[in-house]
């Protein structure tokens, strides 16, 4: 499986995807990476990995349907069977969202369907929430609105800031987006009818 990861800051989910296949355990192989911000420090985690990267800035371009277009061409041309959004901090228009349609996933720091957008963090400590966490999803064409493959909770503590709610469900993301992953590597993992299907053994 052919995978192109798409990135704008630091990459740590980027990170354990790397790790992953280089221990055999992600059943694909990362392609690419391609950011929007030239300064992006998965960008070096790529490197390092012995990935090709690729930098497409947002001010080269005239609007949106120009930038999307340009960023197809340019993924397509690792030929991916998946594309997997890792911080990419860039709305997608319709037509690259339905281009990618079924094969194309997106980790969101909280339990979606609650807060989509961004700020989550902040959000789940004011609502007072007791319990936070992140959530694997299909991307469509709703912004963080896709059906949800797999999800992982974390408790939110009385004197907790965003930082701190932030590095634990991190840990978590770096645990269950790999996994995700991998089931759609192995062909365990499909978008049937705007739906997430997960085959058994
Ligand atoms: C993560 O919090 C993820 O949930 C969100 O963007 C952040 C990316 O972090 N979509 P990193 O660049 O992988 O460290």
């Amino acid at each position: 499986t052919r995978i192109v990861v798409l990135i704008s800051g630091n990459g740590s989910n980027l990170q354990t995807l790397l790790d992953q296949a280089a221990n055999g355990r992600l059943g694909g192989e990362v392609v690419a990476v391609i950011s929007n911000k030239a300064d992006a420090y998965g960008l070096e985690r790529a490197r390092l990995a012995g990935v090709a990267t690729e930098v497409l800035p947002g001010r080269d371009f005239a609007d949106r349907e120009n930038y999307d277009a340009a960023l197809m061409t340019l993924v397509d041309g690792y030929r991916p069977d998946l594309v997997v959004l890792a911080g990419f901090m860039r709305i997608l228009t319709p037509g690259f969202v339905r281009h990618y349609e079924g094969r194309m996933l997106n980790i969101h720091p909280s339990l979606l369907p609650k807060y989509q957008g961004l700020n989550t963090h902040q959000r789940a400590i004011d609502a007072g929430d007791d319990e936070h966490g992140c959530s694997v999803h299909f991307v469509t064409e709703e912004l963080d609105g896709g059906p949800v493959i797999l999800q992982a909770r974390v408790p939110v503590f009385a004197d907790d800031d965003a930082a701190a709610v932030a590095a634990r469900v991190q840990v978590q993301e770096h645990a269950i987006y790999p996994l995700a992953v991998r089931w759609f590597c192995d062909g365990r993992l499909a978008m049937k009818g705007g739906q997430a299907w997960l085959d058994g053994e």
